[in-house]
């Protein structure tokens, strides 16, 4: 093992920094820019059964480095990623964490069984944490009884590892992680976007097509932080953590909250070369902290956390 890389259920990773779902499409608009090869991973964009159109325009709104977004799960369907998306990212030697959406248990089910098929598929992310539909998302994501029996089929239908990402959208966002956990999940992803809504002063109406939309961007950090901390405290598979993240030290102070891997969202529309300069600014910082390998630092603070 290399100093930066490490082990999450099923993988063994470069280093620990992977774009995260909706953040980096399939790919296709990075891999100009760099060799996707050096990612720790990648997650692509939530797929489901059928091909869906998404929310109306306007399914963005910045204010600065704040994202409201409300795609709605706009994606090729399932036949359109075996087809052209993940054979694309093929030629790349990155794993893929494909991310998983449905409308009900059924489309969960059978959208896991064929994107568990392709080579590079290495573990299903499983959405149960878009706050951007009316059916699926948050429906399975805010009830721990719902998101286990989810996580259970979806375990069923694959021998792949499968990661949960969880809303934050929540009272108790740690009675949905033991949940899911008791239910097989070999991962936590944490944490989707928080619901938020913005208004045209001149019209009075809702800015997004969608009305509300999931806010990102580095002020969720610190919620993400936190709640990953509460979450690290009470299960014992591992976490991947994102939200807000978009520097060398957001990146460690997520592992320090009790993080084993990290995923970097909206900073890569800013600055598209972000978990490139992450990646390859972290041994000089990991110099300066004394920190000898990512991997121990996740230990130490695994230990640390559970005293
Ligand atoms: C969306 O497609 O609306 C965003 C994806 C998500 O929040 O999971």
């Amino acid at each position: 093992m290399s100093r930066l890389s490490v082990k999450l259920p099923g993988l063994e990773l470069k280093n620990p920094i992977m774009p995260a779902s909706g953040c980096f499409g399939y790919g296709e608009g990075f891999a100009d820019k760099y060799d996707l090869s050096i990612l720790g991973a990648l997650v692509d964009k939530s797929t489901t059964v059928e091909v869906r159109k998404g929310n109306p325009d306007p399914r963005y709104f910045h204010s600065g480095e704040r994202i409201l977004n409300s795609v709605g799960l706009k994606n090729p369907g399932v036949e359109g990623v075996l087809a052209e998306k993940l054979p694309y990212l093929a030629q790349f030697d990155v794993p893929i964490i494909q991310s998983v959406a449905g409308k009900n248990v059924e489309d969960y089910v059978e959208a896991t069984r064929a994107l568990s098929q392709p080579e590079n598929v290495k573990a299903i992310e499983l959405n149960i944490s878009c706050p951007n539909v009316k059916l699926g998302g948050l429906q399975f994501g805010t009830d721990p009884e719902v998101a286990a029996d989810l996580t259970k089929q979806v375990k069923a239908a694959t021998d792949l590892p499968v990661y949960v990402k969880l809303t934050p959208n929540v009272t108790d966002i740690t009675a949905i992680a033991k949940a899911v956990e008791g239910a097989g999940a070999d991962a936590i992803v944490m944490i989707n976007t928080i619901t938020g809504q913005t208004f045209d002063l001149e019209t009075r109406q809702p800015i997004l097509g969608g009305v509300t939309g999931g806010l990102s961007g580095s002020s969720v950090k610190y919620v993400a932080l936190r709640m990953v901390r509460q979450v690290a405290q009470v299960v014992d598979i591992p976490i991947i953590g994102v939200g807000g993240i978009e520097s060398i030290d957001d990146v460690l102070e997520m592992i320090i909250a009790g993080a084993t891997a990290v995923q970097v969202g909206s900073a890569n529309y800013a600055n598209p070369m972000v978990c490139k300069e992450i990646i390859e600014g972290l041994p000089a910082r990991m110099d300066e902290l004394n920190i000898e390998s990512i991997e121990k630092l996740v230990q130490e603070m695994k230990m640390m956390i559970k005293q």
